[in-house]
């Protein structure tokens, strides 16, 4: 078995590598001139480096040929320009199935992830089921979705497509924000906007992954990928605050107030042309109720479930986060 992963020097894509070369499986990544290699950098000299992108079809073609297995993790969660979320997630999907479709018979499987955002906001009294009909509210969900379709009409490779919702844990940038916050002694509390969701520790999120990877009963499959704790915002600070040993005063942040915020520092990143964490796309997808998900049809269907407890969770990110400086 070797697995072609796409994304490994990202957050999640990282966990993947880590948890496939835990398995003593042989690997070989896909890795731009201008990646950062700094989480993977234990891992260099154990796996196969190929040089390209999804951009890049000839590139897919030749890391595709020889490998049994792929993930396809690369992707945008932020860009400078909306069209940027649709060449990266959608085109790169397809070059990525049209590459693997060339070496069909020899691939026995691709997993493909993709997101929560892909299909639609819920509240957690009525989460989000697979069967739902989308109803993505950001351009990136919008993306997400159009790469899902790009798998389940083009790929003649066996697959499993994977909805994560939002993944917190060690390297990730995203929601070292709300720590640090909280660390300032702020816990947020968003009105007339969000109140409940669906969170996935990336080390589960990687072991969910490479189970779907050869299980047969995820072959063509979409599942949503989560833990079965369903958080609330103010919840998360809590526990966060509670292992930081800080006390804290609530951050009142009337979600419709917070539009101009998001347009103003979109406009400063996109004239410095860098992506932007807070954006309109943010703003849309803050002002819904909740991001929930139902992920018993993984449970049912493969036997994963995403077991680490939040407040394990929280506590390898804190310890990661001090260790490498960044809280
Ligand atoms: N983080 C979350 O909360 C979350 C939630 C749901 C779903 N997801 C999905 O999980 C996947 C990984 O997200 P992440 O949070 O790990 O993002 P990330 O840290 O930004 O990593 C993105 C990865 O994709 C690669 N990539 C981007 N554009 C590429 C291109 N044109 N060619 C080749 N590689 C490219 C990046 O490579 P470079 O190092 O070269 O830039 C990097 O390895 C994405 O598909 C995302 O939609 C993430």
């Amino acid at each position: 078995m070797k697995v072609l992963l796409t994304g490994a020097t990202g957050f999640v894509g990282s966990h993947i590598l880590d948890n496939l070369r835990a398995r003593g499986l042989e690997v070989r990544v896909l890795l731009r001139k201008t990646s950062n290699r700094r989480f993977i950098e234990p891992h260099l000299s154990h796996v196969e480096l190929y040089e390209g992108g999804i951009g890049d079809p000839a590139s897919l073609g030749a890391a595709m040929a020889g490998v049994t297995h792929v993930i396809h993790c690369a992707g945008a969660t932020r860009a400078t320009r909306d069209a940027e979320f649709y060449e990266i997630n959608q085109h790169g999907t397809r070059n990525v199935i049209e590459a693997a479709n060339c070496h069909r018979g020899k691939i026995s499987r691709i997993v493909h992830i993709s997101s929560l955002a892909a299909s639609h906001p819920a509240p957690a009294a009525a989460p989000a089921r697979e069967e739902d009909a989308p109803v993505s509210v950001s351009e990136y969900g919008k993306s997400k979705l159009a790469a899902e379709k790009e798998v389940l009409e083009r790929c003649q490779v066996p697959f499993t497509i994977l909805r994560p919702p939002a993944v917190y844990g060690p390297r990730d940038d995203g929601f070292l924000a709300l720590f640090q916050t909280v660390r300032r002694h702020f816990v947020p509390r968003f009105s007339g906007g969000i109140e409940s969701l669906s969170m996935i520790f990336v080390k589960d999120l990687a072991e969910g992954t490479v189970t779907c990877l050869t299980h047969p009963a995820a072959e063509g499959r979409t599942y949503f990928v989560a833990s079965p704790e369903v958080v609330t915002v103010r919840g998360f600070c809590k526990e966060i605050a509670r292992q930081l040993n800080v006390w804290t005063l609530p951050l009142w942040l009337p979600v419709p107030a917070l539009w101009p915020v998001c347009a103003m520092t979109e406009l400063v990143c996109r004239l410095m042309e860098k992506p932007s964490l807070l954006n309109r796309q943010k703003y849309g997808e803050l002002r819904v109720p909740g991001w929930v998900c139902d992920a018993t049809r993984l449970r049912n269907e493969v036997g994963f479930v995403a077991s680490t407890p939040q407040s394990d969770g929280i506590r390898q990110t804190i310890a990661w986060y001090r260790e490498n400086g960044w809280l």
